[in-house]
């Protein structure tokens, strides 16, 4: 039986954090098994919400790739590729404008909090308007697509699937509903402040940083703050440093240093220097394949024009039917 078509498509951000490890890398890289894995950038939703400065998309781009591979998204079982490299995406962006009623956009939740919240930036411009337009584009293009989401997506994901069922009601039976999976709920992982990680917080351990910059940060992070003197017993459940030593960390090491915490048994700063020790081990395998990727300067790119090739005849016959059944081919 073949394997259902996932796909999902990331805004290129840069270098990814133990955050984004936890939260979904470890998914992808199960999911690529049990599916017929899409895995795109999606630098065209970047540019909706950074038109102003676009200097470090293909970087970002890159990047991201590079941190994929090397955390075990294989490049011969997932398809990777760049939304921009599938320029049909645009036009059936174009074509599913005409059949979304403007009000249906105006209602989605991410949009409107967006516009209130985010004040540094201009959101104003089209572009960003037609975001949810152009999602829905991404996932009807590729035809039957499972699409694991967090929460947050399920709105647009409602909107991609109204939005199908008002185009094929117009002209036939075309574009397949998608069907979200809520994608497993990865652990929260705390930044070096204790709120959730998060590059614009500037709380972030990357994946690719080295074994120096990591020892670094943690030894900078905060406890909890209850506990002053090592003589004051601690409370490891609110404690960024146990909570990430409980996702790298092995199982007994990390029970006894919960123990020697809660009566003052330990003090931080040698669970820190622990802590920084058992990262760099968890994370040495990542950085030596990353390292190694990174030697050869164009490896993001042939993976990217390698993904584009192979995401291209699925494209090619849907945009077919869909320019026959609008009248927008030649007719013969
Ligand atoms: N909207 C997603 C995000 O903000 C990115 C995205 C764009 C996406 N197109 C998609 C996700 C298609 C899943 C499917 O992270």
């Amino acid at each position: 039986m073949s394997k259902k078509r996932i796909l999902t498509g990331y805004r290129p951000t840069g270098r990814l954090t133990l955050g984004h490890w936890f939260g979904n890398l470890l998914n992808m890289r199960e999911l690529q098994d049990e599916y017929e894995a899409y895995y795109f950038v999606a630098d065209w939703h970047a540019l909706t919400s950074d038109w102003q400065d676009t200097h470090a998309i293909r970087q970002y781009t890159e990047e991201m790739v590079l941190d994929w591979v090397a955390a075990g998204i294989d490049p011969a079982k997932a398809t990777i590729y760049r939304q921009s490299d599938v320029q049909e995406v645009a036009e059936l962006t174009m074509y599913l404008s005409m059949v979304a009623p403007m009000s249906w956009l105006e209602r989605v939740p991410s949009y409107k909090e967006q516009r209130e919240q985010i004040s540094e930036k201009d959101l104003g411009n089209v572009g960003f308007f037609l975001y949810p337009l152009m999602q829905a584009a991404d996932i009807t293009i590729v035809r039957g697509a499972v699409v694991p989401v967090g929460e947050d997506q399920i709105p647009h994901l409602e909107l991609t699937r109204e939005l199908v069922r008002r185009f094929n009601g117009q002209y036939g039976d075309l574009l397949v509903e998608p069907q979200a999976i809520i994608a497993k709920q990865g652990a929260r992982v705390p930044g070096l402040d204790g709120r959730k990680m998060s590059k614009s917080y500037g709380n972030a351990i990357y994946l690719s940083e080295t074994e120096e910059e990591t020892t670094k940060k943690v030894m900078s992070m905060v406890t909890d703050p209850a506990r002053k003197l090592k003589t004051d017993p601690g409370n490891p459940d609110i404690c960024p440093l146990h909570q990430i030593h409980k996702l790298i960390g092995d199982a007994a090491d990390v029970a006894e240093w919960d123990r020697c915490c809660r009566v003052a048994d330990c003090g931080c700063v040698a669970h820190k220097r622990k802590l920084a020790e058992d990262l760099n081990a968890y994370l040495s395998d990542f950085r030596e394949r990353r390292a190694e990727l990174a030697k050869n300067p164009g490896y993001a790119w042939e993976v990217l024009a390698d993904g584009a090739a192979r995401v291209r005849p699925a494209v090619s016959e849907l945009m077919g039917d869909v320019r026959r059944a609008m009248h927008v081919d030649s007719g013969v």
